[in-house]
């Protein structure tokens, strides 16, 4: 009885402690990543994420096509001011209130809105031996990543026409460099 207890004790303990920790990280901008994820010998994700769609979601929001989308749902606010595609086309969606100085929701759906905020794990992950770590403190990476995209990649959005992973991942790809 008494160790049946306890366990709860500890799982609401190590609950509440997880909670904290994702609660507590911080969005740190692109820039950061840039630092060690820019170089072609180091994969160049960033310049690959430059290039993509999802640099530029902000933007779209300033759009005659996004005006009129919001014009149609009644929307008191542009878009680009607008919680409701705020929501899918920043990372933090427009309301997170946990980031760094650095940080700029215009950057649109940045290395963050997949892999988690930054602020945790940014130096930590750098060494493979700390993955579980880097995960822990809120690295999000593998099949995690790939579950993140039917967050923002569904029906809520006005515009959409369908998701399929192996498609729209090979439009985004990006990797480490093989050891
Ligand atoms: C100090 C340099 C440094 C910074 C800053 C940095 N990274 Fe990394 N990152 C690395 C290195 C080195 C690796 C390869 C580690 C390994 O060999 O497992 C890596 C690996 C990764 C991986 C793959 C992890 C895995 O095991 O699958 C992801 C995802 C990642 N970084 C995302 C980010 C994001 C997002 C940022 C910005 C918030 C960032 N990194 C900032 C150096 C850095
Ligand atoms: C649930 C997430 C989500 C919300 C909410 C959302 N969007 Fe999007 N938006 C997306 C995704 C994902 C795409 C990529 C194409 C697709 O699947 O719709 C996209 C694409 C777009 C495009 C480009 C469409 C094209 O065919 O090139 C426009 C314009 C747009 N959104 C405007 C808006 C506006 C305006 C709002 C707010 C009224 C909004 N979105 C709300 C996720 C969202
Ligand atoms: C739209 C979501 C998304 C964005 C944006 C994104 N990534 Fe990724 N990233 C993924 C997914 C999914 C994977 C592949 C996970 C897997 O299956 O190994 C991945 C893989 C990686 C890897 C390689 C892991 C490996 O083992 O080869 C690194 C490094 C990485 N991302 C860093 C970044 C950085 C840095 C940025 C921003 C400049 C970024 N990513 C932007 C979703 C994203
Ligand atoms: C935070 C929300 C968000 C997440 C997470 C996200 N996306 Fe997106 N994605 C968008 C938005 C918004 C657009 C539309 C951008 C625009 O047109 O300006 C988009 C567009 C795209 C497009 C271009 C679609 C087209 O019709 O040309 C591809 C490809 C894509 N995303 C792949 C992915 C993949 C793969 C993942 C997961 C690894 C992912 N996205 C995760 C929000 C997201």
């Amino acid at each position: 009885m008494r160790s049946t207890l306890m366990l709860i004790v500890v799982a609401i303990a190590f609950l509440y402690v997880t909670d904290t920790v994702a609660a507590e990280n911080k969005f740190v901008g692109t820039k950061t990543c840039a630092m060690c994820h820019k170089a072609k010998d180091k994969g160049e994700a960033f310049v690959i994420w430059q290039k993509s769609v999802h640099a530029n979601a902000y933007k779209t929001l300033e759009s005659e096509a996004s005006k009129k989308i919001a014009k149609e749902k009644g929307l008191s606010k542009p878009p680009a001011e607008s919680p409701e595609c705020l929501k899918c086309h920043v990372t933090g969606g427009g309301v997170a209130k946990n980031v760094e100085k650095a940080f700029d929701m215009k950057e649109g759906v940045t290395c963050e809105a997949c892999h988690g905020a930054g602020s945790g794990y940014k130096t930590l992950h750098a060494k493979a031996e700390n993955k579980a770590k880097a995960v822990a403190a809120g690295m999000i990476a593998d099949d995690a990543a790939e579950k993140t995209c039917v967050t923002c990649h569904n029906q809520e959005s006005p515009t959409f026409k369908g998701f399929k992973y192996a498609e729209f991942w090979a439009k985004i790809e990006h990797k480490l460099p093989k050891k």
